[in-house]
């Protein structure tokens, strides 16, 4: 049966992402998936056996537009904690994963032609979306303390002079994906002013907040900092308990949560992602920074000793990812095929831009595989990237 007759006329563009992304390979550095040596079985099984003791019967029905009460209470609470942000429990809803939630947003607020202020480099996950939905993707000069707030200022005025004007602003503001960098205080309360001035939401996803390995501690969330109501925030559990949990959240005003449309986390996961944050979350937190700590150090040691020093990498203080730039002219996009066949698959910087330009930079995770298989895969690297003459 060939069903291309049926398909939508309004089917998603085809985004270009490379083929060996989706290979099986022994040393995975192009995923963050959450640390597997911290889900301790035992421990998630006796927080979903109290769950379901507690609150089995709920369930037999539907859960509410927003999601499990106790978690999103938990959030609040967490928020107000650790990242400066009082908010009403009503403006929280659990999604999907931090995916979930921005798939609504894009959904929400999206149409062809549509622009986004983004950072230099973004997430490929979102960007992947709004490039479906044939957004223009605008990217903002950044550097090692995020967005920089003059060159955004720069991009409006320069859109406005042609009549136009962003949907919202992007920004992935600790630890920031892929490049590791944190969006400082100063920045923050810059973007802050240029949002209201010019009268732009800012998206603001802070999935990393809660993976700080050493250094300064985070400022405050936007959210927390905004009192024209211009932040809409995105986080997630799923770096954190388990990316196939699919438990992440937001937060956004009713007349925004009123228009979003799309799936929920599954009741079951909430209930363990509540009974465990609940009761282990600070443990589970040292536990997983400890692993990160030896995994970014590994990391970093690896790219320093078998990469040439023209290479750089810069260690991140959060989060689970080491950016590198390679010499002007290396194709990381290119090379990736031959990355696979000797077992090791990473990001090329290309997937992180619109113009899928800039691919002498690449990303490396360092959450899944251990420091000693860290070291072996980067080693692979350094000696495809030789024969492919990436080194120059
Ligand atoms: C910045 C950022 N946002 C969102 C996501 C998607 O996360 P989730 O698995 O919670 O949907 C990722 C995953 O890599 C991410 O890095």
């Amino acid at each position: 049966m060939d069903y291309s007759e049926f398909f939508s006329k309004n089917l998603p563009a085809t985004v270009e992402m490379p083929a060996g992304l989706r290979a099986d390979t022994a040393h995975i550095f192009s995923v963050t998936n959450a640390v597997p040596q911290a889900i301790d079985a035992e421990l998630y099984a006796e927080a979903m056996s109290n769950a379901l003791a507690r609150e089995a019967t709920s369930l037999a029905g539907y859960p509410g537009m927003k999601g499990h009460e106790g978690l999103r209470g938990l959030i609040a609470a967490e928020l107000k904690d650790k990242r400066g942000a009082d908010v009403d429990i009503e403006d929280i809803f659990l999604s999907d994963g931090a995916g979930g939630a921005i798939r609504k947003l894009v959904d929400a607020f999206i149409d062809a032609g549509d622009i986004v202020l983004a950072e230099e480099f973004t997430y490929s996950g979102t960007l992947n979306m709004l490039l479906s939905k044939r957004a223009e993707v605008v990217h903002v000069e950044s550097d090692s303390d995020g967005m920089d707030p003059d060159a955004l200022e720069a991009e409006i005025k320069r859109l406005s002079a042609g009549g136009r004007k962003p949907k919202f602003i992007y920004t992935i503001s600790v630890y920031q994906n892929p490049s590791g960098s944190t969006l400082s205080l100063e920045r923050r309360e810059r973007l802050l002013e240029i949002a209201a001035e010019y009268n732009i939401p800012i998206v603001e996803n802070e999935s990393y907040a809660d993976f700080r390995i050493d250094g300064a501690p985070l400022p405050p969330a936007m959210l927390g900092m905004d009192d024209n109501g211009l932040v809409i925030y995105v986080s997630s559990y799923t770096k954190l308990l388990g990316c196939g949990l699919r438990v992440g959240f937001a937060v956004a005003p009713q007349q925004v949560q009123d228009v979003l449309t799309g799936g929920m986390p599954s009741q079951l996961a909430t209930m363990l992602v509540y009974e465990y944050l609940r009761t282990r979350k600070a443990e589970h937190v040292e536990t997983v920074r400890r692993e990160l700590l030896a995994r970014r150090d590994a990391l970093v040691s690896a790219v320093r000793e078998n990469f040439p020093i023209e290479c750089e990498i810069v260690p991140p203080h959060g989060g689970m990812m080491g950016w590198v730039k390679m010499p002007e002219g290396a194709d990381t996009w290119a090379a990736l095929e031959a990355a696979v066949e000797a077992g090791v698959k990473y990001n090329p910087g290309g997937i992180y831009r619109a113009p899928r330009d800039r691919n002498n930079h690449l990303r490396l995770t360092f959450s899944h595989n251990t420091a000693e298989e860290i070291r072996e895969g980067v080693a692979t690297l350094a000696d495809v990237f030789e024969r492919g003459g990436l080194f120059g």
